[in-house]
């Protein structure tokens, strides 16, 4: 184990998982500490005002309590309003933050047809309008917001179950024939969905690329820390197996399996 401090990843719910596990990949050797605040879940339904105010709230206690090297928020709903409040709140602690991959799919769209499917809070962001605007303007770029998705990737992950039927019908407005050509890109813009990827591929009308930015995120991360000139760990915990944190401070038996599946100790 790595006698640095830990890298903090954070996210509404579970999503943020898809995240770490990338990112484990790439710093094996570093603690991870997952907080997932499931006492606001889910971030979607929240007033921006309100919401904004939480998050620094929330962390200020964070870097207290576990005094990161760096910190990602592996939530597009929580990124695309505070990242920036967070970066001006906490200067000189760093923020890796999770945007939906709109330059990514304009990039390599063919048909010109991109859709991205975000929390209906994701896609009402002015950020998100700018990354379009600034990215994509040569796409037709649909906007989708789903009021389900994540909470039924929360219910997948613990119960294994989906309803697919619903997860069809989220879907559903993504898909556009235009002319003669079909939207052929799909961003994955909540670090939910990935875990129910293989559900959407099943209800999707036709084949697209659904991109998740996991690994990009990952190696941002990586990127920021990789020179090694670090402050040594202040926290005599970070030892020991990597630790989860639920804002509720109630986790229940499927909650901890799951974490337990991920290698995660509830602290
Ligand atoms: N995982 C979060 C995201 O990436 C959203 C889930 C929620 O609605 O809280 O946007």
């Amino acid at each position: 184990m790595s006698d640095r401090p830990p890298v903090l990843m954070f996210d509404s719910g579970i999503g943020g998982l898809t995240v770490l596990r990338e990112a484990r990949v790439l710093m094996p050797d570093r603690p991870f500490v997952y907080v997932a605040d499931d006492a606001a879940f889910p971030y979607g339904a929240w007033e921006e005002p309100a919401l904004k105010t939480h998050i620094l709230g929330l962390f200020a206690d964070l870097l207290d309590r576990f005094k990161p090297e760096i910190s990602v928020i592996a939530c597009n709903t929580a990124s695309t309003l505070v990242i920036e409040a967070l970066r001006e709140t906490f200067p000189g602690h760093p923020f890796v933050g999770t945007v939906p991959a709109i330059k990514p799919a304009a990039e390599r769209t063919r048909s010109g047809l991109v859709s991205v499917l975000a929390t209906p809070g994701t896609v009402k962001r002015q950020y998100t309008r700018d990354l379009i605007h600034q990215w994509a303007s040569k796409c037709h770029v649909r906007l989708v917001g789903s009021n389900r998705l994540a909470g039924l990737a929360e219910i997948y992950m613990r119960d294994g179950f989906v309803d697919e039927a619903a997860v069809r019908a989220e879907i559903a407005p993504c898909f556009i024939e235009q002319d003669g050509r079909r939207t052929d890109i799909v961003v994955l813009a909540c670090t939910h969905y990935p875990f129910i990827a293989n559900r959407m591929r099943k209800t999707a009308p036709w084949p697209v690329d659904w991109l998740d930015p996991a690994e990009a995120i990952a190696r941002r991360a990586h990127s920021l820390i990789a020179d090694g000139k670090t402050a040594p760990c202040e926290d005599p915990l970070s030892n020991g197996p990597d630790r989860a944190v639920f804002t509720s401070g109630r986790t229940d038996f499927a909650t901890r399996r799951l974490m337990q599946g991920f290698g995660l100790a509830i602290a």
